[in-house]
């Protein structure tokens, strides 16, 4: 990607446009400290906590040995599900998962994962490497996992080889609270009562994998089947129908304008992908400044995106009823070789560290209608915050900025104004900082800081009108190289520490920023 720009050390409201202008001069880096002004004064929206949302698809290892590992294993296990990851998501409090795809969901009929697991029929997992699909993790292992870890449930619905009465079943099947011949057979199956299900969406990336379907005819495939999804009273889900992705907004379009009253919220994906998209990834680890500035460049165009849907959005819902969901997000990168390439697995370094809190700071700074996001995906799985082999499980950079984050879940949105010098090298160029900062329900101010330039520590003043900061502390991210991470046998080489380096004079506060890392830091 090449990106234009005029000037160095623009001004941009919280790192806002940042990326609408770059360079074209040769390598430079930061010189001059960056300054940032925190309106703890003008409060704006709610930062939802289901921004930090997880996906979970039948791929690989993300569910069969990353969470479920069934009743009979030897990897300790509680009904199925492995101990070790069930405590370490726990720890994320993750808000929502999204399952059971992603493209598996188009193919994937409910009725498969009920019942006896030594009956349910083996099918076929087209999508990701072929593989026998056993059926084990279903319905009822679904809700039964996302109670354990404490999540909302985000239900992907088929749209692409299933049919209205299908999906319309499945959602009684769930929600139901009548005596039907559905909810009796949910009872004999072990689960009397309805669920409570936060999401329901209609289809995945329908203008791909999902069924090649046009605009037109899957706007109405939306109203037909949304119009199906009856529930009791006060449980519906919110609805949320298959959106666009990267730069196109003609889907965002196109179901604002026509998609009806069901219409609860719009999906976008948006993968960070670092080379010459499907052809030449690049690799998850063992790449250098130039793939990690090109990494990050890449990350940052989710702001024009996000701005580009919002704007249609805000045309025809002003009133923002309607929410943008980002259910994926993430980096992928070339498979690792000698692994099934259908499997998607990948490290985890400092860099993916760096591209989840630059998300992060950009879902903040649209709060009032990014209102979900569900990273791809939760264990063994692209962006990963847990690996697993065999028994033994490791905690990924991206897992640590999560955990970091925590604070930011269902704080109030503070606006930034951002001076910052930019990191460039060849024809790329990035914000050398990113910021965003909210007041929590207990009143403390929390500042995440992103340092994207990979050799340079930056100093950095902020003031905060509104506010009389009197203490500080915090956590870093950070390690020497560029593709620190965590193996199985070294499993702590890239870990938070305390952050003991920020002050306070006069009302300002003002740290250098290491490096190549993120911050959390909690003022009171
Ligand atoms: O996350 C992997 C895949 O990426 C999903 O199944 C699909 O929706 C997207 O293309």
């Amino acid at each position: 990607m090449e990106i234009m720009e005029s000037s160095l050390g623009l001004i941009v409201r919280g790192c806002v446009a940042a990326l609408a202008f770059a360079t074209l001069t040769g390598a430079s880096a930061a010189d001059s400290p960056a300054t940032a002004t925190i309106h703890a004064d003008q409060p704006g929206a709610k930062i939802d906590r289901h921004i930090y949302g997880q996906f979970a698809e039948h791929l690989g290892r993300g569910i069969e040995e990353g969470v479920w590992v069934g009743e009979d294993s030897k990897i300790p296990n509680v009904r199925g599900f492995r101990n070790d990851v069930v405590a370490a998501l726990r720890e994320l409090h993750v808000p929502v998962v999204r399952w059971p795809g992603g493209c598996f969901a188009d193919e994937y009929h409910w009725r498969d994962g009920i019942g006896p697991r030594a009956t349910r029929p083996v099918t076929l997992n087209t999508n990701w490497g072929g593989v026998p699909e056993s059926n084990a993790f279903g319905t009822h292992e679904f809700l039964d996992f996302v109670q354990l870890i404490g999540a909302d449930a985000y239900i992907n619905g088929n749209a692409g080889t299933g049919s209205p009465r299908e999906m319309a079943e499945w959602l009684h099947y769930l929600t139901s609270d009548k005596p039907t011949a559905l909810t009796a057979e949910r009872a004999r199956n072990g689960h009397p009562g309805p669920w409570k299900i936060a999401y329901f969406a209609v289809g995945n990336e329908t203008w791909g994998c999902g069924g090649n379907m046009t605009l037109d005819h899957y706007v109405d495939v939306f109203r037909q089947y949304a119009t199906f999804l009856k529930t009791p009273l006060g449980a519906r889900p919110e609805i949320i129908a298959s959106g666009g992705h990267d730069e196109d907004t003609s889907w965002t379009e196109g179901l604002l304008a026509r998609g009806g009253a069901d219409l609860g919220a719009v999906s976008f994906h948006y993968y960070t992908i670092p080379g010459e998209l499907w052809r030449n990834k690049g690799p998850a680890i063992g790449f250098g400044a130039e793939q990690w500035v090109s990494t990050l460049a890449h990350t940052l165009r989710m702001e024009d995106f996000i701005h580009a849907n919002t704007a249609i959005m805000d045309k025809y819902d002003p009133q923002k009823k309607v929410a943008f969901a980002v259910d994926e997000w993430g980096t992928w990168y070339d498979p690792e070789t000698g692994r099934e390439p259908g499997f998607l697995y990948q490290q985890n370094t400092l860099r993916d560290a760096v591209v989840a809190a630059i998300n992060f700071n950009l879902f903040h700074q649209h709060a009032d209608r990014v209102r979900m996001a569900n990273i791809a995906q939760m264990v063994n799985v692209l962006q990963a915050m847990v690996l697993t082999r065999g028994p033994q499980m490791v905690l990924t950079p991206t897992y640590h900025v999560f955990r970091m984050f925590r604070p930011f879940q269902d704080a109030t949105f503070l606006p930034t104004d951002l001076q910052t010098p930019r990191y460039t090298l060849g024809n790329t160029s990035v914000p050398a900082i990113s910021v965003s900062a909210a007041r929590t329900a207990a009143g403390a101010i929390v500042i995440a800081l992103v340092n994207l330039d990979p050799g340079k520590a930056m100093p950095i003043s902020l003031s905060l009108p509104g506010a009389t900061p009197r203490t500080v502390k915090g956590e870093i991210l950070t390690a020497s190289a560029l593709d620190a991470h965590n193996t199985f046998d070294n499993p702590d080489a890239v870990l938070p520490a305390r952050f003991t380096g920020a002050s306070i004079k006069s009302g300002k506060l003002s740290l250098t920023l290491p490096a190549k890392s993120v911050a959390v830091l909690n003022v009171e």
